[in-house]
């Protein structure tokens, strides 16, 4: 019988959508299944950190506006039938990033249309308009599913956690301060167990398309994983 055919597609602008897809794609391969794994890329690269605060007020603005930041052509066999694909990346003010958005635009149809998406997502906290966001413009690309998200959240207490992104985003480096606010923020971004949870959800995720699990029953309980010690 020959293997189930998985792609993947990920953008990751910090590094944490990266991450995880890295532990994710980690505990699949224990299953035999054939991944594809395709990484988006902006046209104009995009400096990480953003370097100041004006700047990355004026990014927030735009992406909650759903701007758009063109994503460099992909590869050819991404235009194939698959039976799951991974849309991976992270959440912009509240919706997709702009590189998926732009990949959307582009190929949305060409990629989407009859196939079953599982949407991974990286966020500070709040995902959920991201969510219904990409699912319906999924649906009008002819999407056939869209499952219910992978997320994972960072594991920081608020409001320190929102503080914390802008400043990490700003440039400022706010978990290598001396002061106060470092105790309270000890680190950008998600955490080694997440990435350990994220390779668990591979191996079952593996096994589940191996064993031929319909994808609509699938649920992902990542969302809970908020706070950790
Ligand atoms: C412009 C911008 C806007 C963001 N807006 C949100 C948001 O609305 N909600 C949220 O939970 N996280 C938000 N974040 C934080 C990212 O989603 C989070 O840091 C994510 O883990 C980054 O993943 P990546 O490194 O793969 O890009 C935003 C980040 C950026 C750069």
């Amino acid at each position: 019988m020959s293997k189930k055919q998985v792609l993947i597609l990920s953008y990751s602008y910090s590094h944490q959508t990266r991450n995880l897809m890295k532990k994710l794609v980690s505990g699949m391969e224990e299953s035999e299944l054939e991944i594809t794994w395709e990484r988006l890329y902006p046209v104009d690269d995009l400096r990480f950190p953003i370097g100041s605060v004006p700047a990355t007020v004026l990014m927030m603005f735009q992406t909650f506006f759903r701007k758009r930041y063109p994503v460099k052509p992909v590869a050819p066999q991404v235009f194939g039938q698959w039976d799951l694909i991974i849309l991976a990346g992270p959440t912009w003010s509240y919706n997709p990033s702009g590189v998926i958005l732009s990949l959307l635009d582009r190929d949305g149809e060409k990629i989407f249309k009859d196939q079953t998406v599982l949407p991974l997502i990286s966020c500070r906290g709040y995902w959920r308009v991201h969510f219904w966001g990409l699912r319906s413009l999924l649906k009008k690309c002819g999407t056939k599913c869209v499952c219910a998200p992978i997320v994972f959240t960072h594991p920081n207490n608020e409001p320190w956690n929102t503080i914390g992104v802008f400043l990490k985003l700003a440039g400022k480096m706010p978990e290598r301060g001396k002061g106060w606010f470092r105790k309270v923020y000890p680190k950008y971004g998600h955490s080694r167990k997440q990435g350990e949870t994220a390779c668990e959800l591979g191996k079952t995720l593996g096994r589940d398309i191996v064993a031929g699990k319909s994808f609509a029953e699938l649920q992902f309980d990542t969302p809970v994983q908020t706070m950790e010690s």
